[in-house]
């Protein structure tokens, strides 16, 4: 049995979605465990790209079996919609493939609303939240008056539970001046329908993991977000609302009993985006940022919002490496470096005459300033290497330097959106 979990290492949307799709064909398991419907993992399979957001990269493959932990707050909304979707292009076919935990906190319209209205209230202070809900979902979590999965299944426990929350939530979106109020009759009829649609998908998922665990078969836990976005250690307040290392995967999947992984894999692009506010070291507020954007096509999937793009952080990436525990790293869009004459990669924060290339916690993020190491670009289209080999010297010295400066190997490269288009070194299994 292996465990391995795939996590970003950046801001998010460092193409996990490719890279749990890559190792998916030798799991048996591929398991969320923490945020909600503001991931969005795409997966390109031919010429067709497909956008999660909750449910596992692994879907693709009939055979895995995709597991939603206890620690994912769940739009029922957005997850049937996803299901549909997913079944209309011929997946999940079988519902037994899916099985969302029952534990798991669902997200309702009015989280949706206020995660909006509060974004509004804070004014310039303002997270930039992907305005799903996720962040006032996970509040109620807390606060243990959240709606579980489990009551889909229970008409009278629904209809009881929304009556206890109502009166708070109308009252906080009159405070935030929101039009909408909740009726609990309409909020109850309209989650009961979801909830016979989403019925079958409804399976004890520490049991199915604990089983799979106990055959010894491959499990994969798919992260979402990234390090740097982690709700304690990332850069806080402009952070998710849930714990993005690989230290959460255990817990929110439900598997009580300790195991360690085998491998911790981090992502990160061969460049830096992020999407929201906050401290960006290595933005590029220039024609180099605008190029990356459009060569890398650095839109939100889930929100559509433009990505702040920049050069690599070795810095905040040697960081996230080390909070996370990533025994290997996975670099995805190498590709679109091809475009650019010069290249340059963040090697130290100059801190008055002094330059570090260690930082502390990622709230030093804030108020640096990079110092960059610069070289010639490749200038060569890479998107049909298939082996390090085909690497042009410029490029593999640029992963030699990635593996440098953080100790921790390139396992994959990806070079192209595509599933053939990725330079596989290593297994994750037998690392
Ligand atoms: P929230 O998770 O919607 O509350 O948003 C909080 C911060 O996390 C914002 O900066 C979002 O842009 C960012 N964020 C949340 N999910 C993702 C993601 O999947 N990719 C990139 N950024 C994300």
């Amino acid at each position: 049995m292996s465990l391995v979990a795939v996590i970003g290492i950046q801001w998010g949307d460092e193409g996990k979605g490719k890279i749990v799709d890559l190792y998916s064909k030798d799991a048996n398991c591929v398991v969320r465990y923490q945020g909600g419907s503001n991931a969005g993992h795409t997966v390109a399979v031919g010429e067709e790209v497909i956008a999660l957001h909750h449910i596992p990269s692994g879907i693709l493959y009939p055979n895995v079996k995709c597991l939603i932990g206890s620690g994912v707050v769940v739009d029922p909304y957005v997850i049937l919609d996803e299901i549909n979707m997913l079944r209309e292009k011929g997946f999940v076919q079988n519902p037994a493939q899916l099985a969302i935990s029952p534990l798991a906190n669902m997200i309702m319209p009015y989280h949706r609303w206020l995660d909006v209205a509060r974004e509004q209230a804070r004014g310039e202070r303002k997270i930039g939240t992907t305005g799903r809900g996720v962040g006032p979902a996970q509040e109620d979590r807390v606060g243990r008056r959240g709606i579980r999965m489990y009551e889909l299944l229970h008409e009278e426990r629904l209809e009881a539970a929304i009556a206890a929350v109502v009166p708070e939530k109308n009252a906080l979106l009159e405070y935030y001046g929101v039009k909408e109020r909740v009726s609990p009759s309409v909020l109850a009829a309209e989650l009961s329908h979801l909830g016979k649609k989403l019925t079958p998908f409804i399976q004890s998922v520490d049991s199915l993991l604990f089983q799979s665990m106990a055959r010894g078969e491959n499990v994969l836990f798919e992260g979402a977000q990234g390090v740097l976005l982690d709700l304690d250690i990332g850069s806080v307040p402009y952070v998710t609302s849930s714990n993005t290392t690989a230290a959460t995967c255990l817990s929110g999947a439900g598997v009580m009993v300790p195991h360690s992984l085998d491998a911790i894999i981090g992502v990160s692009k061969a460049y830096a985006t992020r999407v929201g506010e906050g401290p960006f070291p290595t933005e590029q507020v220039n024609e180099d940022g605008s190029k990356m954007r459009e060569i890398g096509g650095e839109f939100g999937t889930t929100t559509g919002r433009a990505r702040r793009c920049g050069w690599l952080d070795l810095v905040a990436l040697k960081y996230a490496v080390r909070v996370s525990g990533c025994t290997a790293l996975a670099i995805t869009k190498i590709d679109v470096l091809s475009y650019f004459d010069k290249i340059q990669i963040c090697t130290g924060y100059r801190m008055g005459d002094e330059t570090v290339s260690d930082i502390p916690d990622a709230m030093s993020l804030t108020h640096v300033q990079p110092y960059y190491e610069e070289s010639p670009g490749w200038k060569e289209d890479l998107t049909s290497a298939r082996h390090l080999k085909d690497l042009p010297m410029k490029a593999r010295h640029y992963i030699d330097l990635i593996e440098d400066f953080t100790k921790c190997p390139v396992v994959s490269i990806s070079v192209g959106p595509r599933r053939d288009q990725t330079i596989e070194r290593k297994k994750p299994w037998k690392l």
